[in-house]
């Protein structure tokens, strides 16, 4: 189980004078669902980038299966072990549904031919029907596009989901159902999902609450 492991992690922008993540530690593992709160400004985004291996912290350590970020290669980390969703949605305006979903397939190698399958499945999985697969993004509802990009993430196999405020953009019931595949993907799939939310009703889905203040892990 490669668990990602935050120890006194601790993040200080360059042009800051105060770090924006403060010896942080906390274990992320799969089969659970994680939700990220706190107030705007309190680090939720740069816990994440942290996480994500977007920067590296500043003092202290990120790993993932035990292994810390500094020393991988986080090009291959952010391809193969994670995989990030985002409010707005992030999805290619010039590219259907299942051309989005079966592009990242089509970047680890996998032939046009069972890209094209392996993706109508994942569409499938999250209620796109195939009329819409053959549709652009621009063409579906909100939530609809916010279901494709989590199809688009499960395609390159990764097992741990970070996604910064996925339901940032939708209504409510719309929100209950992104967190509810979510929820589904850790519990029946064991991924691990990481999901940064303002929202406290969606939130309380998740199997444990991380509460952020002041760039500090709070509970
Ligand atoms: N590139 C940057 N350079 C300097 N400071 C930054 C930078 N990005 C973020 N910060 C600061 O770091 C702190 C944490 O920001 P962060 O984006 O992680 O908060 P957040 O909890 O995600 O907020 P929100 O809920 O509004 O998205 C804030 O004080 C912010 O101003
Ligand atoms: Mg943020």
């Amino acid at each position: 189980m490669p668990d990602l492991v935050l120890t006194n992690a601790t993040y200080q922008y360059k042009t800051a004078t105060a770090p924006s993540v403060s010896n942080v530690n906390c274990v992320f593992t799969t089969g659970k669902m994680y939700a990220i709160v706190g107030p705007s400004g309190s680090g939720k985004s740069t816990l994440l980038s942290l996480l994500a291996g977007l920067d590296l912290p500043t003092g202290g350590e990120v790993s993932f299966g035990g292994v810390s970020l500094a020393s991988m290669n986080l090009d291959k980390y952010r391809q193969t072990d994670i995989s990030m969703i985002f409010q707005s949605f992030h999805l290619f305006p010039l590219m259907t549904v299942l051309e989005n979903v079966c592009y990242p397939l089509e970047l680890i190698g996998v032939k046009t031919v069972d890209a094209i399958p392996r993706a109508q499945k994942l569409l499938e999985s999250v209620g796109i029907k195939p009329a819409q697969m053959k549709r652009f993004p621009s063409q579906l509802s909100g939530g609809e596009q916010q279901r494709v990009a989590i199809a688009r993430s499960l395609a390159a196999g990764a097992k741990t989901l970070l996604a910064d405020e996925p339901t940032g953009n939708l209504d409510e019931a719309n929100t209950q159902n992104i967190m509810s595949i979510l929820q589904k993907l850790a519990h029946e799939d064991d991924y691990c999902v990481i999901v940064v939310t303002h929202d406290l009703e969606a939130a309380a889905i998740a199997d444990v609450v991380c509460r952020m203040r002041d760039g500090v892990l709070v509970s």
